[in-house]
């Protein structure tokens, strides 16, 4: 069966992006994992910590704790990201969860000519966010997820659905969330 990982990187109870997650994941028939980040106990990557992973890798002893994520990351077909818009990107736990998945050997490797060559199954990523304004052209956390996925996981396929404006005076905050619920629901996955 098809493993589907959902990263979850929603902040707020009563998160907005949430709904609009679940909505996707409903949409995708496969076993659901979730990684909660506000749940996990992830660092920023430090001195020591660096050294401890470099060490390892250097080993290629890739079963240390340390490595969890990027081996759940590799492992999964599909992914699922939901991440409000914050700060034209996304919150910060969302950013340290990269440096922990973006291992060399695991979710990447380096050709000969030291460019990266993903190793990750998954084919596609949904990134899914809300705003409280407008995100215009300026949706900088999927084009970070998008450059990373293509550059560094091998995963070409980086589709988002968005909701935005939503924190503006008088704005139909139903209304604007049930046209991004329906454009979800009229997506039609292709098989990846
Ligand atoms: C720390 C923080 C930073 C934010 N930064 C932005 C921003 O840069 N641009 C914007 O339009 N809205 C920003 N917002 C508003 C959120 O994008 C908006 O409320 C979003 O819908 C929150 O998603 P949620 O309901 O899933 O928590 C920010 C909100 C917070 C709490």
């Amino acid at each position: 069966m098809k493993k589907i990982l959902f990263v979850n990187a929603c902040v707020r109870p009563g998160s907005r992006t949430l709904v609009l997650a679940k909505k996707a994941l409903d949409k995708l028939d496969g076993q659901k994992e979730e990684v909660n980040l506000c749940q996990e106990k992830l660092l920023p990557l430090n001195r020591e910590m660096l050294e401890e992973r470099d060490a390892l890798i250097a080993a290629g002893d890739f079963s240390s704790p340390l490595f969890q994520y990027a081996k759940q990351f590799a492992a999964a077909d599909e992914i699922v990201i939901a991440a409000p818009f914050w700060e034209l990107a996304f919150p910060a736990v969302l950013r340290v969860y990269l440096e922990h998945i973006t291992i060399v050997g695991l979710t990447f490797k380096y050709s000969p000519e030291g460019m990266p060559v993903g190793l990750c199954s998954a084919k596609r990523i949904i990134y899914v966010t809300t705003a409280g304004g407008k995100i215009g052209g300026c949706n900088l956390g999927y084009e970070h997820i998008k450059a990373l996925a293509g550059r560094f996981y091998g995963i070409q396929d980086v589709v988002c659905f968005r909701a935005e404006g939503l924190d503006i005076r008088g704005a139909d905050v139903n209304g604007i969330l049930e046209e991004t619920l329906k454009e979800i629901e009229s997506w039609s996955p292709s098989a990846v």
